[in-house]
């Protein structure tokens, strides 16, 4: 049975993907440290299964990750495992860069010590932030970084020092460059839950600046499919991009949404108090747009979800999961964050 070592297996997309990976016949270790934004192991749908192993831990000792490697002997690792909300990271710069930096950097270090680490295949998570913004067209793998917050300076920070890893150390991490995801297990401050809650408390939702910031957005799902497609390939790169090179402006999921709320009865407000302009966030990029054409050469797979579906789905979820949002709401304080003047 295969051996997956994923470290930042309890945040949002970890979590996803091991939910995902619990209809597989694959051993499972989830190293998290456990952050305000952390899903608790009992939401976890695997939680009791043999299979899996849960380690708290705070990637801080490359030489104790070290251990935990060589007793593991994953044949995989996946590194979701970063501070991820680009607000918080205006608000706490050095915290983001010190975890961001240092947590992947002692992961690539551990794993550079391992006699086997030929045989292991790594992956590690990044995002179409580092790239920054671009008007028109799409970034390419071999584009430059240009990132515009601490939060996407860390994430670039790591990929590069995963580079020079696997120049120095022949470490062969791979870096896998996802879009903007949403669904399920997201803690409740992100963009889209954001609106789903105020529109469920009969509260204008907040646009930053005018709205007209372009994303893709990618159902949670739609990435675990595909990291798990590009998991089994055989192929050379060194970065490979995944988003749906569809780009929608943050009014347009505003009003999707309200739009998909208002036909469930789900809130009272009208078209005429949904939605309330909010000052900018400082740096906010204003289009991001990956070519994923290698993604799709190479795994040939095709998004499953669309995203007026995705996002009705996701509104089912938070309105279904009462549980979970009951104990994430507790450490949720509505304050809004990264504005510094
Ligand atoms: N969510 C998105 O839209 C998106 C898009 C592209 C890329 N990414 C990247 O994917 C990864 C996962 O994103 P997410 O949205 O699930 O993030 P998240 O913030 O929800 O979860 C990250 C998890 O990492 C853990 N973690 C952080 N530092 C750690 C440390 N020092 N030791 C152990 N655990 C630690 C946290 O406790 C948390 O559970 C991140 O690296 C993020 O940059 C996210």
């Amino acid at each position: 049975m295969k051996k997956i070592l994923i470290t930042g297996g309890s945040g949002f997309i970890g979590t996803n993907f091991i939910n995902f990976l619990s209809k597989k016949k694959v051993q499972i270790l989830n190293i998290d440290k456990l952050s305000l934004i952390s899903t608790k192991e009992k939401f976890k749908k695997i939680y009791f299964k043999k299979n899996y192993t849960f380690i708290k831990y705070d990637l801080k000792d490359p030489y104790n990750i070290y251990s935990i490697l060589k007793k593991y002997n994953p044949h995989f690792i996946i590194n979701f495992a970063a501070e991820s909300h680009v607000d918080r990271s205006i608000t706490d710069p050095i915290y983001f860069i010190k975890n961001n930096i240092m947590t992947s950097t002692n992961l690539f270090y551990a794993f550079s010590m391992m006699n086997n680490k030929n045989k292991i295949k790594f992956f590690h998570i990044s995002t179409d932030e580092v790239y920054g913004s671009i008007k028109k067209g799409s970034f390419k793998e071999k584009n430059s970084y240009n990132p515009s917050s601490p939060y996407s300076a860390s994430k670039g920070s790591t990929d590069l020092i995963a580079e020079s890893f696997n120049k120095t150390y022949n470490t062969n991490i791979k870096i896998l460059n996802l879009t903007n995801n949403y669904g399920p297990y997201q803690f409740p401050e992100k963009f889209i839950p954001t609106l789903i809650f105020h529109f469920l408390k009969n509260k204008a939702a907040p646009l930053y600046g005018n709205g007209k910031n372009f994303r893709e957005w990618m159902h949670v799902s739609d990435s675990c499919e595909a990291i798990w497609e590009i998991m089994k390939l055989n192929k050379k790169f060194d970065r490979m991009n995944i988003g749906t090179e569809k780009r929608y402006s943050n009014i347009e999921i505003l009003k999707i949404v309200f739009n998909l709320m208002k036909s469930k009865n789900l809130t009272k407000l009208s078209n005429s108090n949904y939605l309330k302009k909010v000052k900018d966030r400082p740096g906010h990029d204003l289009r991001y747009a990956l070519n994923s054409k290698l993604f799709k050469n190479y795994t040939k797979y095709k998004m499953k979800i669309n995203l007026v579906s995705g996002l009705n789905q996701t509104i089912n979820w938070y309105i279904e999961n009462k549980n979970w949002l009951k104990e994430t709401r507790k450490k949720y304080h509505y304050k809004r964050l990264g504005l510094y003047d």
